[in-house]
């Protein structure tokens, strides 16, 4: 495992905690939990709906602050990005996948791809050269000018990860990807993220309630009433997930 120091690590939770309050109720969404995560890994997060895994990617992509405990991303903790060093990060270096995909209904498939080039301050043309790009490599040129809502779940598939690889970033978070989709195609999703992880050298980190997807993760964090199993040095030796132990 490597150190919560080392800055090979992309992602580092140590003893991280959030708690929402709901009236004078309060929710401890996520409880102390830790994970380092690094290049080219691929980890499901998995755990019944209702157990902080959207919480946790939440955090971890800096969109909300911990209650208590710390984070650091790219081996800079959250606290000392500025709002807009913070944004500019997450722009450039985090692809986002989303349940349902949410891509915008209103306009063209390239320019959904291109909307996060943009963000990340290219040019109009540059991004929707690059963003076309993209559509062929993944086989769905043809579909450049259509609008989300003529696609189907699959092709919708495609194009989110097209989205969310644009930029080549470090870091892919990933929201119950499959939720929408038939089997096969949720295979699909997972090994072309997993792909990514390991050619680009890149992290993904996908939380899901789907135990199948389970089977295609390098490693598996199981999360339960806000707990994440994850490699704490205490929890080195204990089983996460049956018959799969801690990497
Ligand atoms: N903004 C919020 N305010 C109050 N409670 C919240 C908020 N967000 C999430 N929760 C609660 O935190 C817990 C974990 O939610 P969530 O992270 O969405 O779980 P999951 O993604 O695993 O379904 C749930 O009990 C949820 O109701
Ligand atoms: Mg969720």
């Amino acid at each position: 495992m490597r150190s919560a120091a080392d800055p090979c690590s992309y992602v580092v939770l140590k003893n991280v905690s959030k708690t929402f309050l709901d009236g004078d109720q309060k929710v401890h969404a996520v409880r102390d939990a830790c994970l380092v995560a690094s290049p080219g890994e691929l980890i499901v997060l998995l755990g019944p709906s209702g157990s902080g895994k959207t919480t946790l990617l939440t955090l971890i992509a800096g969109l909300l602050s911990p209650t208590s405990g710390s984070l650091s991303l790219f081996g800079q903790s959250l606290t000392s990005y500025s709002n807009g060093d913070l944004q500019s990060m997450r722009a450039k270096r985090i692809g986002f996948i989303f349940q349902n995909f949410l891509l915008i209904d209103s306009i063209p498939v390239v320019e959904n791809v291109a909307m996060v080039l943009r963000f990340s301050g290219r040019g109009r043309s540059d991004a929707l050269a690059r963003a076309r790009e993209l559509l062929d490599q993944f086989g769905i040129g043809y579909l450049a000018r259509k609008l989300p809502s003529a696609l189907s779940q699959g092709e919708k598939q495609r194009v989110a990860v097209a989205r969310a690889i644009a930029n080549n970033p470090e870091l892919i978070i990933a929201d119950e990807p499959t939720a929408s989709l038939e089997t096969n195609q949720g295979f699909d999703i997972i090994r072309l993220l997993h792909d990514y992880a390991r050619q680009e050298r890149r992290c993904v980190i996908v939380a899901t309630h789907d135990l199948r997807i389970a089977d295609l993760a390098d490693r598996v964090l199981r999360v339960v009433d806000g707990r994440v199993r994850v490699q704490c040095p205490q929890d080195q030796a204990k089983e996460v997930y049956p018959g799969r132990p801690v990497a």
